[in-house]
């Protein structure tokens, strides 16, 4: 049986290893992780990460072919093929804090492996990592005295939380990204021939190992992207009486531009968009780029604006004034189907409201619980599972995450049980906006000038 061993059980390297397994059965595959805790939890039916389809996923494979374990280093030497799926946050602290990534969990898992193994093995990086990461993990793995040798591998994860389980089942691509010498081709074809248990040939992509790690960054990045120009133009839309789903829908018509990614919204949440940017934009200046650098930062200060001026919208709106005022925040996750709050808006949003001495009340189908450790110290705070009582009394809704469940309310009812005169600030563009107007509600759009009743 080949032995494959992943470290980091996360969001990424769960749900990787879980399809894997299922679609692999002669290989035997140890997730390890040094959270305790996580890797407690990935034993059990209660997952640490939400993500639909996954546990069913997890019961078939458990035990059979896919193993949990806390002893990292116990786990490396029998494994063939390690993949490394470890975080790459933005770094906080000294040269590059706050855009570069911390790079400091790849290195110590490549000393790890380098100290641990006494026969040769492939690895696989699965983070994102900034382009030629692999040369300083190659530099550390072969600085070994055993003479053992490594082959590295770029195959970076292009999942989306909330669509994990099918962006895994049936990727849009897998990339697969090695050196090319006779040992990185043959790393290379080990590693398709794994995903070629599953996934057609011709959407395995093998590349360079610099191109493969550059287009991870380059296509969260042009993701990103859409979502700030479409951003953009909704707060033009609101100026000059547009609509942005109009206009988003008949830009998306033209097949070269395409549909999706074009919802206009508070702005991009998530662990990475963010990060990888910034990243790619470091990376841009430190290569002497600081023009690119300047074109990719413009994406995220896009996105901070939107934030701010959804709450700005808000103040106006609210005769200038939120002091004292309860605020239903509808939503906390960075995206409906995920408990994920890394990132979100609803943090930005959350924390400009209480400096507004606004009252919130939050609530959230799944991220209720890192929601209340987002705002640690916010007192003016009540969290709530239920949108009728967060609603209850509030002056006004802001819809931060378009769960579907929100549009099914009975919004007669919220609208009795509000402050009057009501309002909602639809940041989703979720809701049927001219049935709350009968109702009797103020609605604010993203992206569409206000309608208020008549
Ligand atoms: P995560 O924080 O959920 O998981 C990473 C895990 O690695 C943690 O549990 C941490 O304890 C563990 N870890 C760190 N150093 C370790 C070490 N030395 N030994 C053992 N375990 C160690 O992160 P994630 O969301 O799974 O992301 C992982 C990588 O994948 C990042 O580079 C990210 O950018 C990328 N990525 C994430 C997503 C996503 O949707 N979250 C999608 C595509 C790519
Ligand atoms: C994103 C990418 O879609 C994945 O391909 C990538 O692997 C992943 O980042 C990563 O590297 O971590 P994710 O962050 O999970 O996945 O979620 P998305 O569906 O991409 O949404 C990101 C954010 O953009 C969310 O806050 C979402 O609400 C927002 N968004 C998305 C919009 O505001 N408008 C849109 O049209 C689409």
């Amino acid at each position: 049986m080949k032995r494959i061993c992943c470290i980091g059980a996360g969001y990424v390297g769960g749900p990787t290893m879980a399809v894997l397994a299922k679609h692999c059965p002669e290989y035997r595959i140890e997730v390890v992780d040094t959270n305790s805790e996580r890797i407690a939890a990935w034993k059990t039916d209660d997952l640490p990460i939400y993500e639909p389809g996954l546990l069913d996923i997890v019961k078939q494979v458990r035990g059979r072919n896919l193993f949990f374990y806390e002893d990292v280093e116990g786990h490396i030497d029998e494994a063939d093929i390690i993949f490394v799926s470890v975080n790459t946050p933005t770094k906080t602290f000294g040269h590059g804090a706050g855009r570069a990534a911390d790079v400091q969990f790849c290195e110590q898992t490549a000393r790890m492996i380098a100290k641990c193994s006494t026969k040769p093995k492939i690895i696989v990086e699965k983070s994102t990592v900034p382009v030629r990461t692999a040369e300083a993990m190659e530099a550390i793995l072969q600085a070994n005295d055993k003479g053992v040798t490594f082959e590295i591998i770029s195959s970076p994860e292009f999942l989306a939380e909330g669509t994990a389980i099918r962006d895994l089942e049936e990727p849009n691509r897998v990339l697969i990204g090695g050196r090319p010498t006779e040992s990185g081709r043959r790393a290379i074809q080990e590693v398709l021939d794994i995903f070629a248990h599953w996934v057609p040939k011709e959407r395995i992509l093998t590349v360079d190992l610099w191109s493969s790690e550059l287009a991870k960054l380059t296509a969260n990045a042009f993701l990103a992207q859409r979502v700030s120009s479409v951003n953009a133009i909704s707060a033009l839309c609101e100026r000059t009486g547009a609509n942005i789903t109009e206009v988003a829908s008949a830009v998306g018509m033209d097949d070269r531009i395409g549909r999706k990614f074009l919802r206009a919204s508070v702005g991009f949440g998530g662990s990475c968009f963010q990060k990888d940017i910034l990243n790619l934009a470091y990376l841009c200046e430190y290569h002497g780029l600081p023009e690119v650098a300047a074109y990719w930062q413009q994406v995220v200060e896009l996105n901070e604006w939107q934030k701010k001026r959804f709450v700005r919208t808000m103040l106006k709106a609210l005769f200038n004034t939120l002091a004292g005022k309860r605020v239903a925040m509808l939503g906390f996750a960075f995206k409906p189907g995920t408990s994920d709050t890394r990132c979100s808006p609803a943090i930005t949003i959350a924390k400009l409201l209480i400096d507004e001495h606004a009252e919130l009340s939050i609530t959230d189908p799944k991220a209720l619980e890192n929601a209340r450790k987002d705002l640690p110290d916010a007192r003016s705070c009540t969290f709530t599972p239920d949108p009728y009582e967060a609603t209850r009394g509030a002056h006004a809704i802001a819809l931060v995450t378009g769960w579907p469940e929100y549009s099914e309310l009975d919004f007669e009812r919220v609208f009795q049980d509000m402050e009057k005169p009501a309002f909602i600030f639809d940041g989703c563009d979720l809701l049927d906006h001219e049935a709350l107007v009968k109702i009797g509600f103020h609605v604010f759009r993203v992206g569409a000038p206000p309608i208020v009743p008549s």
